[in-house]
């Protein structure tokens, strides 16, 4: 593989900025962003005042641990529009991600916020080895997911041409692939495995296309998985990590010329790393959850978000700014089965509205091959025939591919077919092989 190392001011000033000169930066924005956020989120004041907190008690970055943690539910809670510290004529664009309850978590951006988000991505794809002039294939889903639109407008201000292909269409990416010669492909990496089957089936060498680097998120991959796909398609693999409530795509990026974990653009988004259960700060080095905090963004700011997601923090490498270690587990039960979210309680919901169907469930997931698959295993209402069984379980998969968008096997099984259990149900059974 050639290495793309960006040469001597390519890079924009801050990636080799001191840390001092980082720190410094940080607790400015810092500053400004928790007196924005006690000053226009109502939610944001009330948590400040009950933790006997003001934004003018903030005199350095470790003060911030002062306050009270925000997860998904605070922005369930103030669904659709609450959590936004703009009047909403200034919030130039809408993303959401799908939840458990129906409700999607809904996120917001100003202008600003989506040039800032331009930037980012844009770095991001450079640290990748991309460069102006390159062709950029994007097959991250467009809509509501931040992936397709937020690698998009970053491949344009870098100065690349953009494919925005989208999801799906599979026979279509291989055909646009081998004409449009493409540099680089961002696509889960899951999906682009599909896409280089979907080329051996079309006859077409993974291994000749024009494909140079693959930046690959949204989903757990392992470095085994970056291996198989390095060799069959003969391109750098690399990570991209982000997450909506946040901004999207760009918070944190693996640097070609490293490759070992993703370097966190610290000056626009403030991680920390806290003991899961405590939510105690951890000091670098040490495992636990990644929590962040943003520094600039105007529209949602969001003050010690808990991303559920397990990592820990790294000192700097290639640019100044620490990294996280590659992202393979989350602490909470949160399935992605090729690039989609799903949480078990969708499917349950989805369950109840058959009354041929207890429920009474258990999901498995498997990796028969290289993608993974999921099986529902529910059973059958007392009392309901077999064949209302049978009727309501294909129905449930049809649900479960119209409204959750992934494609699983529906096994309708006999009625206590199913282990009970004496505390929590264990919904999730993975049989997927541990990395
Ligand atoms: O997945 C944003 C994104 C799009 C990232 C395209 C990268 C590429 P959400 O749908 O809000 O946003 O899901 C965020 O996905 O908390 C992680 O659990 C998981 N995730 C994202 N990137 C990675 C990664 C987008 N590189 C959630 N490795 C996060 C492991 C990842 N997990």
């Amino acid at each position: 593989m050639t290495s793309r190392k960006p040469a001597p001011g390519e890079l924009e000033p801050i990636e080799t900025a001191s840390r001092d000169e980082l720190q410094a930066l940080q607790l400015k924005r810092l500053q400004w962003t928790l007196r924005h956020a006690y000053d226009h989120v109502r939610h944001y004041r009330a948590v400040f005042e009950a933790a006997g907190f003001h934004p003018n008690d903030l005199k350095s970055l470790a003060d911030l641990a002062r306050l009270p943690f925000t997860t998904k539910k605070e922005l369930r809670d103030h669904y659709p529009f609450g959590m936004f510290a703009v009047p909403r004529e200034q919030v130039a664009r809408i993303h959401a991600s799908s939840g458990t309850t129906g409700k999607p978590t809904v996120v917001g951006y100003t202008r600003n916020d989506i040039d800032i988000w331009a930037t980012v991505m844009a770095r991001s794809i450079r640290a990748a080895g991309g460069r102006a002039g390159d062709i950029v294939h994007v097959a991250y889903g467009y809509g509501l997911f931040t992936g397709g639109l937020g690698a998009h407008y970053g491949a344009e201000k870098l100065g690349c041409t953009v494919i925005p292909m989208s999801g799906g269409m599979t026979e279509r990416q291989v055909q646009l692939i081998v004409d449009f010669k493409p540099d680089i492909i961002m696509v889960t990496p899951s999906y682009m495995l599909a896409i280089a089957e979907e080329m051996e089936r079309q006859g077409v060498d993974p291994k000749t296309c024009s494909l140079k680097i693959g930046i690959f998120g949204a989903e757990p991959w392992t470095p085994t998985m970056r291996r198989a796909i390095e060799e069959k398609l003969d391109i750098d693999a690399i990570d991209i990590y982000g997450l909506s409530e946040v901004i999207g795509p760009g918070v944190a990026q693996e640097c070609i010329e490293t490759k070992d974990g993703l370097t966190v653009w610290e000056d626009h988004f403030y991680p920390e790393i806290v003991d899961p259960e405590t939510g105690a700060v951890l000091p670098d080095g040490e495992k636990g959850e990644l929590v962040f905090t943003s520094l600039s963004k105007e529209a949602l700011p969001i003050i010690r978000y808990r991303t559920r997601d397990l990592t820990r923090l790294m000192p700097p490498t290639a640019r100044s700014m620490r990294r996280i270690e590659k992202i393979t587990g989350r602490s909470d039960d949160m399935l992605i089965i090729r690039g989609v979210n799903v949480f078990p309680t969708q499917i349950e919901e989805l369950i109840l509205k058959h009354a041929a169907l207890a429920p009474h469930y258990q999901l498995e997931v498997t990796r028969p091959t290289v993608l993974d698959e999921l099986t529902v295993l529910v059973e059958r209402a007392p009392g309901a025939g077999g064949a209302d069984g049978d009727a309501a379980g294909a129905q449930l998969a049809h649900l479960v591919k119209s409204l959750i968008g992934i494609t699983a096997e529906v096994r309708v099984v006999q009625s206590g077919g199913i282990e009970r259990s004496i505390g929590k149900a264990k919904r999730v059974v993975d049989k997927r092989p541990k990395a």
